[in-house]
């Protein structure tokens, strides 16, 4: 048996040499690179050119190297395989701190202190306490609900919004269509963190960027989107920050990736852009999450976080 690690467009020793430390005596290939395509059981993959798993003719598990899965959904030629998302502490708490990070710099305008800084001009701008914020938080499932969570230690009035309603301690939450007007109604600063599936592409959009709060202690209404680009409607973005329906926005995924150079969002003066690194996976956690997945398969038991592709996520 072997594993095949699909990572086109990295430098497959980052991931592939923790992997090897992980999984010990089981044998790790790198594609293209595959060998007897026969022998491989196992893949890790990110962004696999599309109809490439469907070559291997003994394959059982595909794992995704993260939390995501369009990336291998999207190949209409998936092998009917068990697919296993990344699932892991580590991913969890890099994405809470992301979350953490941009809400405060836009509650507390970090980059206009940046800018007064740049100038040596030494002026208060005044900003309103956590607890008068309300913090929206789309997708409540691993990462949601943590970055809901910790938000909520920070003061911030929470709400969550899902597929199905859940019941946070000290998060106030909606779900589906009918609950989503009510929830945006009352959110300042919206944070995105849904899976991008064929409900949800495109979802961002002018409608739902109105939706928001237009009463809210801030400047006005925020955008964080770390879920995926495909969520989101740019040109509807640009135009909700050009007619005020939004004050400001934090990007770290895009319509199209890396972010083309002729992209407006680069040099708007109320966006904050990171390169799809809100969360990234780290080497070693994949590895442990890998080799305890593949013990399990290989003693019977259930694996862990496989994805319903029906669902989409
Ligand atoms: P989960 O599958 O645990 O949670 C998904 C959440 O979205 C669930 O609460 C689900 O509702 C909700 N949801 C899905 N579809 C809908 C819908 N149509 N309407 C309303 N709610 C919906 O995913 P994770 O929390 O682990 O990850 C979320 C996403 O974050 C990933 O899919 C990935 O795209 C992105 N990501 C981005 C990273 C980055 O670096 N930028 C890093 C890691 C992940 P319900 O609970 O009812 O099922
Ligand atoms: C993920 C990502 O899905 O890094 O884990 O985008």
């Amino acid at each position: 048996m072997a594993l095949l690690a699909i990572i086109p467009n990295h430098d497959p020793k980052f991931w592939v040499e923790p992997l090897q430390a992980a999984v010990g005596g089981r044998e790790i290939r790198t594609w293209p690179v595959t060998g007897d395509r026969t022998e491989i059981r196992y893949s890790v993959v990110w962004h696999p050119p599309a109809g490439e798993l469907k070559t291997f003719p003994n394959m059982e598990v595909i794992f995704s190297l993260g939390a995501g899965i369009d990336h291998v959904a999207s190949d209409p030629d998936l092998p009917d395989v068990p697919l296993v998302r990344f699932v892991d502490p580590n991913l969890t708490m890099r994405m809470t701190e992301y979350v953490v990070l941009h809400t405060l710099m836009h509650h507390r305008r970090q980059r206009e202190y940046f800018k007064l800084q740049t100038n040596k001009l030494w002026q208060e701008l005044g900003e309103p306490a956590a607890e008068e914020l309300r913090v929206g938080v789309m997708g409540l499932g691993v990462l949601g609900r943590d970055a809901a969570e910790k938000l909520a230690a920070l003061g911030y009035q929470v709400a969550g919004w899902s597929r199905s309603l859940k019941k946070i301690p000290g998060i106030t939450c909606y779900a589906g269509e009918n609950g989503l007007g009510e929830f945006l109604a009352r959110t300042d600063i919206l944070v995105v963190l849904l899976p991008l599936t064929d409900d949800t592409s495109g979802m961002i959009n002018g409608d739902v960027l109105s939706g928001l709060a237009r009463d809210g202690a801030g400047q006005g209404p925020v955008l964080i989107n770390a879920g995926r680009g495909g969520l989101q409607v740019e040109t509807d973005i640009l135009a909700a920050l050009e007619n005020g329906r939004l004050h400001a926005a934090t990007l770290d995924v895009f319509e199209t990736e890396p972010l083309p150079k002729e992209s407006p969002l680069w040099h708007h003066p109320r966006v904050t852009i990171t390169p799809h690194n809100a969360s990234v996976s780290d080497p070693r956690a994949i590895g442990r999450y890998i080799t305890a997945q593949i013990d399990r398969y290989e003693q019977g038991l259930p694996l862990e976080n496989v994805v319903d592709l029906k669902r989409g996520y």
